[in-house]
């Protein structure tokens, strides 16, 4: 299975660069866990579920070099469990990422018994190749969930990219987007250029365009606007973690969207797969924020725009409470209101 996402060829993590889009499509190709771990610090791959399930794949990665150096099982198992450190921290918001390294990890100590080094480095492939198939299954239905949301010709507003260039499927908040184009029941997606990275002008636009779906890019401060004016019918999100409490942490501007969309009473809904939901966070106060280089808000395209001695913040990621989110559509159904007990009620339901 691949996806021009991410894809793993036996040894290797092969990555669309999706820094260079969409001026330039080019591959990267990691055949060390720390190549792994960079690609995703630097934002090659981004996005919360094409992380985990990349993290996944460089676990198998560096347990294939390792056992064509000798096919000693125990030290097959110490190069994975020596991958899944590096690759943990390379983001801390998104738990799809601490989720993968963790199923890893479980893989390693489950297949104890395996007594040949390629067999466990097999058994690992097998386990990131599970994880894969899974999150691309769950694209697929939550683009069913999420379309019967919409009404006829509806006119949509995204933020940041949570489409295929973020998962290894159609994506999560942009899975009813396409799900609703080939229904004919989707009219324009309004996309929010998402500063300081771009995610909406460079990735969103790019994979609508190749999908030929009507789209128009807009600054951020826009949305507003456009739903004051009767131009948008409903917003739909993804997350990178969301907590017990149905809190969302997601690109940074996402909670000030919600703030108008609620005001303009519009529904706000969020896309995620339940691999995106950490109930070891009571509350969104529990999620870690990552905090960026400055210099993604002090520039633009590498060219310094701030003055020279001027300071800036950069999380990026911020949290928008329950209480703002008319839904949360997961790959097993949609849960609304969203509360601790409609978010339980989804996990528990298989
Ligand atoms: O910093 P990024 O580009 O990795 O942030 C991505 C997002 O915030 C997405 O909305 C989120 O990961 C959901 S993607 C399917």
């Amino acid at each position: 299975m691949s996806s021009s996402t991410l894809r793993y060829e036996r040894g290797t993590l092969v990555l669309l660069d999706q820094r260079l889009l969409p001026g330039e499509r080019r591959e990267l190709r990691c055949t060390t866990a720390e190549e792994a771990a960079e690609a995703i610090r630097s934002m090659a791959v981004r996005g919360a579920p094409a992380i985990g399930v990349a993290a996944a794949h460089a676990v198998a990665v560096a347990a294939r070099a390792a056992a064509a150096g000798g096919g000693d099982p125990a030290v097959v198992r110490r190069a994975a469990e020596d991958a899944c450190a590096v690759l943990e921290t390379a983001r801390p918001t998104a738990v799809n990422l601490a989720a993968a390294v963790h199923r890893m990890r479980r893989a390693v100590m489950r297949d104890a018994a395996l007594s040949g080094g390629a067999d466990v480095a097999e058994a690992l492939e097998a386990e990131a190749a599970g994880l894969e198939r899974y999150e691309v299954d769950a694209c697929a239905a939550m683009g069913r969930h999420g379309a019967e949301l919409l009404g006829e010709n509806a006119r949509v507003l995204v933020h940041c990219n949570a489409g295929s260039l973020a998962t290894p499927g159609i994506g999560t908040a942009l899975a009813p987007v396409y799900e609703a184009h080939a229904r004919g029941t989707l009219d324009v997606v309004f996309v929010d250029e998402t500063r300081p990275r771009l995610q909406g002008s460079r990735l969103t636009a790019y994979e609508l365009g190749e999908a030929g779906i009507p789209h128009l890019v807009i600054v951020d401060s826009l949305a507003a606007t456009l739903m004051l004016h009767g131009a948008v019918d409903a917003v739909l999100v993804g997350a990178d973690r969301i907590a017990a409490s149905g809190d969302v942490a997601n690109k940074v501007g996402t909670y000030a969207l919600a703030v108008v969309t609620a005001h303009h009473g519009l529904p706000f809904y969020v896309v995620a797969p339940t691999s995106t939901v950490d109930l070891a966070c009571e509350t969104g106060a529990d999620i870690p924020i990552e905090e960026r280089d400055p210099a993604e808000v002090l520039e633009l395209a590498g060219e310094r725009v701030a003055p020279a001695q001027t300071r800036a913040l950069n999380p990026a990621f911020d949290v928008t409470p329950a209480s703002l989110v008319t839904a949360l559509v997961t790959e097993r159904g949609v849960a609304s209101p969203v509360t601790s007990s409609t978010v339980g009620g989804l996990l528990r339901r298989f």
